[in-house]
This record gives C-alpha cells, structure tokens and sequence, in this order.
C-alpha cells in the first residue's frame, strides 16, 4: 500500500466535509461536545475504503471510541477534527489518519479540504505539504514565535490550570493562536507557521498523525513533563520545534498526575 492511494482515499471526503446540510444533522455526545452527520459519513466511507485497500489492518475512529484492538496494526481516524468549527461554518476542520504499527506511528496525513492542504509523512522519510518538503520553524526563543494553544474544551474542570499556562506562554511569546483543530494545529508546527502547540488531554485521534508531521519535520513532541507520548493513549501534548522545547516545558509546570 502506498501513502499516496491513502491520500487519494482522504481527499475523496471533500464533498463530505463542504456537505451544509450534513453539518447541520447534529447530535450531542457531551458538554460543548457534538458529532454531525459529516463526522459520521467520513468515518463510515474512510473505514470501508481502508479495509478494501488494506483488508489486514484495524480501525480505530473517534465515533466508535476506544475500543481494545488485539493486532500489532491499525488506523486511527479523526473524521472531523475541529467538529465545533465545522458546526459554525468557521473554515478550519481537518480530517487527521494515523496508522499505527507496534505502538508506532508509520504514517501520518491531516487534510485541510478548506485550503487544499494534505500535510503528510511517512516514518523516516520526511514531511511534506502537498508535494513540498516541510521543515520546523527555526525559532530559538519564544519570544520570536506564535505558539498554539488548545482550551481542552471537553473538559472545563481544567480550564483556570490551562488558562494560567496561556498567560504565562502568551507573556513570553509573539502571540498564541487557537484554531479549534488540533491536528491542524500540529500541521502548522510541522510546517514553522508557528514554533509550538501544547494542549492538556487529548485523545490518540486528535494528535496520532501530527505527532508524526512534526517528528518528520525535524521537531519533537511529549507529554507536559517532558515524556514521550503514547499515540495510543490520551494525553497531554507538547510539540515545538525542539529548540522551543525546554523553554516551553518550563511555563507549563504542573504536578505529575
Ligand atoms: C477537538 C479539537 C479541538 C481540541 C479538542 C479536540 P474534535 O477535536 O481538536 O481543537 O481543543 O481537544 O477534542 O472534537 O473537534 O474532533
Ligand atoms: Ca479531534
Ligand atoms: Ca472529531
């Protein structure tokens, strides 16, 4: 299986995602927290076309939840990430495919179908934009970048924590931005739009192939001590262009949990 016929496959959800009407078919799954029939449609035509292309690997998406996955292969989809945006016809939702292979990411694409943006990597082969090669931004100090932030949204109990940290990272850096997409938000750090992105708590279909994006593009990313992640488990998420990094860790310090 090549990466670009799975690319092919993602780009076909362009109908999907610009579908008005199937973004109005909205459910409630919890506080400020919805799924459209866009969301649903993605996953049922991704999770068909996968297993026809690649009938030995599993499936993990965000509507059907994490489930045990007993083989050493599997995707992990995000239909929609950025469901809220969607919702409002604020254009940044991404569609966000990670296979992983032995706890690994091998493969990584977010599609921006608003701008005709496919991010993309493969493990030990680079980043790319569409066709072009991407790099991290060259930034060594904060106060030269934008840097990204997630609210966690899904879960406010942590909000007056995460909003303590926008503070500290906004006082020391150019500006911070929030685009309601996570993987685009670690498309953009990929790519050196912004010099980092950090968000408490997300699940392994939010960042699974952005981590890998980022990785590829000469940056790095852990949790908020400083540890690996684990793309198949939730989890706070930190990725910088790795000269960021330290200088990053240090503003978000809070007890282990
Ligand atoms: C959410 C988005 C958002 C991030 C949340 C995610 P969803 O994903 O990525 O930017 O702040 O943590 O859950 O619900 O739109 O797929
Ligand atoms: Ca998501
Ligand atoms: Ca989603």
């Amino acid at each position: 299986m090549k990466i670009q016929e799975v690319i092919a496959l993602v780009k076909r959800t362009k109908d999907l995602v610009e579908n008005q009407e199937l973004a109005e078919h909205i459910k409630v799954k919890g506080p400020a927290d919805y799924v459209t029939q866009v969301d649903i449609g993605i996953q049922n035509f991704l999770k068909e076309e996968l297993s026809r292309l690649a009938p030995q690997i599993q499936f993990l998406g965000e509507e059907t939840g994490l489930q045990e996955l007993t083989g050493d292969s599997f995707w992990i989809l995000d239909p929609i990430d950025g469901t809220t945006n969607l919702i409002h016809g604020y254009l940044h939702s991404t569609v966000s495919l990670g296979l992983c292979q032995q706890g690994e990411i091998v493969m990584g694409i977010v599609y921006d179908p608003f701008r005709e943006e496919v991010f993309w990597a493969e493990k030990g082969k680079g980043s790319f934009l569409n066709d072009k090669p991407i790099q991290v931004s060259k930034s060594a100090s904060l106060s030269k970048t934008i840097i990204g932030v997630g609210t966690t949204p899904y879960q406010r109990e942590l909000a007056e924590e995460n909003f303590k940290c926008f503070h500290r990272v906004f006082m020391r850096c150019q500006d911070i931005r929030r685009t309601g997409s996570a993987a685009m938000e670690l498309a953009y750090t990929a790519c050196g739009r912004q010099g980092g992105y950090f968000e408490a708590c997300l699940q392994p279909w939010d960042y699974a192939a952005g981590l890998l994006l980022v990785q590829e593009a000469g940056g790095l990313v852990t949790d908020f001590f400083g540890r690996p992640t684990d793309p198949r488990k939730a989890g706070s998420v930190v990725a910088t262009n790795g000269l960021l990094h330290k200088e990053l860790l240090e503003l978000l310090k809070r007890e282990p949990s």
